[in-house]
């Protein structure tokens, strides 16, 4: 799991220098076409969707162009204000900003709007015209045909309140632009989902550009606000620093701004002003992959089957990145008399988190859920203790103990038919006819690592207070046993006690 821990070597010798341009040479001949290396084509699916009743579609081909021309020559698209929001700015934003950060008389919600609005855009997709269009009964078939081969069948069905949600830099515009293209090919291309697209700095016109042209969804642009992104002030910049310094080894182990994305999607992003009529929400990262087509719609899924959290790739955790989480968990879930039928799929026989986790880069999930009372009194409980910065707490593990305390195992859906990688784990189940698994590639399903296996075979039992109290006698035993070694658990531990408790 630990990847791209990167060492640094010294300049590179000729030798190394040589290989690296011949290298250089043979790829430039390779993508232009001068090498015969015969690309693989993957066999053309002859098979239809199992349910041909809920709508008519065509496998894209190879050629398949996106519905929206994407080629340079088409118009530019227009970004406009969102209905609603202020329009007009001052010539300086920053000041315009600092303004807003210090305003006394704005607080919460409001303050994070009016701080981010002159950063917002949207563009308003063709999914609107071309759905009434199809609806129009006096729509002639030959336009409907065009339609369809464009790859568009328009939606007719009642969508979920719910959207992409996309937290990106500008620099990954490429790497998003293939995942996008994929997303909409196998679904949202039916179904026209708006996205949602968020930034720690303002988007460029070029990343708007080229993303409102990929798509006939609507797409929204928006900035994380200030307070959403910067240190509490009950952290000491200088120990989060040496924090980070102890953590060289660990990866993402000494990067703050990771840091402050674990945070943003553990607390805060279903907070965004403009997700505020979302009710559920798709988290898409740029460079993942879906490998299967998605002939539903999952928004309606979750919503009609009364499940608010879902995965398709579970594995264990990094102990070093959440030395005290567990601990920490646990005595919230003492303080709130915690009881659950989900908790025990996430503990060991010897009552230790067994580190197991629903990789959130992939989540569909209820945003009503994580902004509910309880869900925030979570939270808030774990910021206080700055674990997000004196550790390196991710928003994975911190999502699934929430689940794990708040849902029951039903409201937790795992979805098979979704085919996905992200880095170097794949999901993808080959024995379905709409899924086309790279070759190369295998299902993490059932490796090492994977939790996956023990989610398919848990009984649901109850977790129960007393379990709690027994759970931590058995972590201060841990602890006592552990403070014999002189590990970097220990130092965060010291850490912990120096904090106490809430
Ligand atoms: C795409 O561009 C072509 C010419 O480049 C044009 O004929 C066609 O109408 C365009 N389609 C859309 C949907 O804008
Ligand atoms: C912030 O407010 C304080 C007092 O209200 C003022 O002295 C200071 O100049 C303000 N700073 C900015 C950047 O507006
Ligand atoms: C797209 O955005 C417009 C506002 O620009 C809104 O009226 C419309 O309902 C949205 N359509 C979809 C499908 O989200
Ligand atoms: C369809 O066409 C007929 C005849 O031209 C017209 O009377 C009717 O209003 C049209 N329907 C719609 C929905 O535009
Ligand atoms: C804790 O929860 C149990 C049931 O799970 C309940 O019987 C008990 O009264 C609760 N205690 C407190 C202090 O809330
Ligand atoms: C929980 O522990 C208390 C005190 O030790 C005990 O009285 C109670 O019966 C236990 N409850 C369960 C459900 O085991």
């Amino acid at each position: 799991m630990r990847t791209g821990v990167i060492k640094r070597t010294a300049l590179p010798s000729p030798v190394l220098l040589l290989i690296g341009i011949v290298y250089f040479a043979l790829m430039v001949a390779i993508y232009s076409g001068r090498v015969g290396t015969k690309r693989e084509t993957r066999p053309q699916e002859t098979s239809e969707p199992s349910d041909p009743s809920v709508f008519q579609w065509k496998r894209p081909s190879s050629d398949y162009q996106m519905p929206a021309n994407s080629t340079e020559d088409t118009e530019t698209p227009e970004l406009v204000r969102l209905e609603g929001w202020p329009t007009e700015f001052p010539a300086d934003l920053d000041t315009y900003r600092a303004g807003v950060l210090n305003s006394t008389l704005l607080s919460g919600a409001a303050k994070h709007r009016m701080e981010i609005a002159p950063w917002v855009w949207h563009h308003r997709g063709l999914a609107d015209v071309l759905e009434q269009k199809s609806l129009d009964p006096n729509t002639s078939i030959d336009a409907l045909e065009e339609m369809a081969q464009k790859g568009i069948v328009p939606y007719r069905g009642t969508r979920a309140r719910a959207a992409f949600v996309v937290l990106i830099r500008n620099r990954e515009l490429n790497d998003f632009l293939r995942t996008m293209r994929q997303l909409e090919d196998r679904f949202n291309r039916r179904y026209h989902y708006p996205y949602v697209f968020l930034n720690d700095e303002p988007f460029t016109t070029e990343f708007m550009h080229m993303v409102a042209q990929s798509t006939v969804s609507n797409v929204t642009f928006g900035l994380v606000p200030t307070d959403h992104w910067s240190m509490p002030e009950w952290i000491d910049p200088q120990k989060a620093l040496e924090a980070r310094e102890q953590m060289r080894d660990v990866i993402y182990g000494t990067s703050l701004s990771y840091r402050h994305m674990c945070r943003f999607n553990s607390g805060f992003f279903y907070h965004h002003p403009l997700l505020a009529d979302v009710e559920f929400y798709w988290r898409v990262e740029p460079n993942v992959d879906f490998y299967c087509d998605i002939p539903y719609d999952p928004f309606v899924f979750m919503r009609d089957n009364n499940k608010l959290y879902s995965f398709v790739i579970a594995l264990r955790e990094l102990e070093a990145t959440i030395p005290t989480l567990w601990d920490h968990t646990l005595e919230f879930m003492r303080a709130e008399n915690i009881s659950s039928d989900l908790m025990p799929f996430f503990v060991s026989r010897s009552g230790e988190y067994n580190l197991c986790h629903f990789w959130s880069n992939f989540e569909i999930a209820s945003l009503a859920w994580l902004r509910s009372a309880e869900y925030q009194r979570y939270f808030d409980y774990l910021d206080r203790l700055g674990g997000f910065f004196m550790e390196r707490w991710g928003d994975a593990p911190v999502h699934s103990l929430a689940a794990g305390m708040f849902l029951k195992r039903e409201q937790v859906h795992f979805f098979n038919d979704i085919g996905y990688r992200h880095e170097e784990f794949t999901h993808c189940p080959s024995s379905l006819a709409a899924c086309q698994c790279p070759k190369n590639v295998e299902t993490f399903d059932d490796s090492r690592g994977s939790c996956l296996p023990r989610w398919l075979g848990y009984e649901p039992f109850v977790w129960t207070p007393n379990d709690t109290v027994e759970a931590q006698r058995l972590a201060r035993e841990e602890r006592l046993r552990a403070s014999k070694q002189p590990m970097l658990v220990n130092e965060r531990r010291r850490w912990y006690d120096f904090f106490g408790r809430f």
